[in-house]
């Protein structure tokens, strides 16, 4: 079922500015359900954790509805899901917990196609513990992960695998659940990066097999927070240095200091919002009735979009992979990105140029340090942005 998007696009006062945005992928903009959770949140009555005052009930509501609603996001029991302020810095925790085991003679694997959030921390922490790091690249002619690479670097020395789910430059997708059969043969653990990937597809984390994934809110529709989930059994067998009087039950000893209760409250608002595109059930149901419509939006545009550009000289795209989402890296024959990425910022339409973190798959593409021009769609994208952005990029090829 089509979602109604003058009615969704009405809640988003910020588009509103005339601006054309292709910037999802680095953060999308935000409903105004969004904003109001987390200002009545910060300004109702508001307390530390507790059941007795209203303003200990608000943030421990806050909390408890926030692990509810990423449960149902994710298809995983609620006591996996831990709160973080990014997906970098749950990353880098998660690296420094898990790395604690890791020797000489232990060996991890990392992607090129990975946003380097997924790819540094495991390095460093491996040369901290003195393991082998082994690297997986991608064809850059057909933009998909080479499969044979990564199953030869498995060994029983392999103890994680560190993969992503979709490339923020690329939107190629690999087979996770595919990578998840061989790593769990290898007897290692497999962690997400679904930050690209959760934006665009229904997450059903226990159907990926995936140990960990890690998803920021801020890339759909919510606040700048993050969420890694793994199994709470996983969970408790791995224990962070916490502070004495803090709790060391699961997910909250993964969660340092106070929660931030209204950021809390606006990535909860996020996920009812996503939901509310859905058609009727449960709000699990309802996710992934939404999601269904959200691809088959952005696949409309994206086809209108493909056809565009195929017929544009001198423009290379280097989105190939048959699996993938609707995010496009281009490159000119003629032109820098940033030129054009200025051009179209002139005509308020915003898809900026760089490699976006994604500085191994950038210099895999042989684009070096500068990327490409990244497109990115988004549930409020519009057949008018579409036809703005066209008729931007085929006015400055022109000149
Ligand atoms: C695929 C991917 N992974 C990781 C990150 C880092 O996310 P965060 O800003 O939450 O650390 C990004 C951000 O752009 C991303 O696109």
């Amino acid at each position: 079922m089509p979602f109604d998007l003058e009615q969704l696009r009405s809640h988003f006062p910020s588009l509103d500015s005339g601006i054309a945005h292709f910037d999802g992928p680095g953060g999308t903009q935000t409903p105004d359900v969004v904003g109001l959770a987390i200002a009545s949140t910060l300004t109702g009555p508001l307390s530390n954790r507790g059941r007795n005052a209203a303003s200990e009930v608000k943030a421990d509501e806050a909390v408890l509805q926030f692990r509810r609603a990423f449960a149902d996001f994710l298809n995983m029991d609620r006591r996996s899901v831990v709160y973080g302020r990014s997906a970098t810095q749950l990353t880098y925790d998660f690296s420094r917990h898990l790395s604690r085991q890791w020797g000489p003679g232990d060996e991890i694997i990392v992607t090129r196609l990975d946003h380097d959030s997924n790819i540094r921390p495991w390095v460093q922490a491996a040369e901290r513990q003195g393991a082998t790091v082994r690297w997986v690249g991608f064809d850059a002619g057909t933009a998909e992960l080479n499969m044979d690479e990564l199953e030869r670097s498995l060994t029983s020395r392999t103890r994680l695998a560190a993969v992503t789910a979709a490339s923020n430059v690329l939107g190629t997708m690999p087979d996770i659940a595919a990578i998840a059969a061989k790593v769990h043969d290898a007897g290692a653990l497999l962690y997400v990066d679904g930050v690209h990937y959760a934006a665009h597809h229904a997450v059903d984390l226990q159907a990926l097999g995936a140990d960990f994934f890690v998803c920021s809110p801020y890339k759909f529709l919510g606040p700048h927070c993050a969420v890694l989930a793994a199994a709470p059994s996983l969970l408790e067998s791995i224990q962070p240095d916490k502070l004495l009087p803090s709790t060391n039950i699961v997910p909250e000893r993964f969660e340092f200091g106070t929660l931030p209760y209204e950021i809390m409250a606006g990535a909860t608002a996020a996920v009812d919002f996503i939901a509310s595109l859905g058609s009727e059930g449960s709000r699990r149901e309802r996710l992934v009735t939404a999601f269904e419509s959200i691809e088959s939006h952005e696949q409309t545009l994206q086809d209108e979009l493909e056809r565009a550009l195929e017929a544009m000289p001198g423009v290379v795209l280097h989105s190939l992979a048959k699996a993938r989402t609707s995010t496009m890296l281009l490159t000119f024959e003629d032109h820098t990105a940033g030129e054009v990425g200025s051009f179209l910022a002139g005509r308020n339409i915003l898809a900026p140029a760089g490699h976006f973190y994604a500085i191994e798959a950038s210099r895999a593409l042989g684009l070096g340090d500068d990327g490409g021009l990244r497109i990115g769609l988004a549930p409020y994208t519009s057949r008018q942005d579409i036809r703005r952005l066209i008729d931007g990029l085929a006015e400055f090829l022109r000149q």
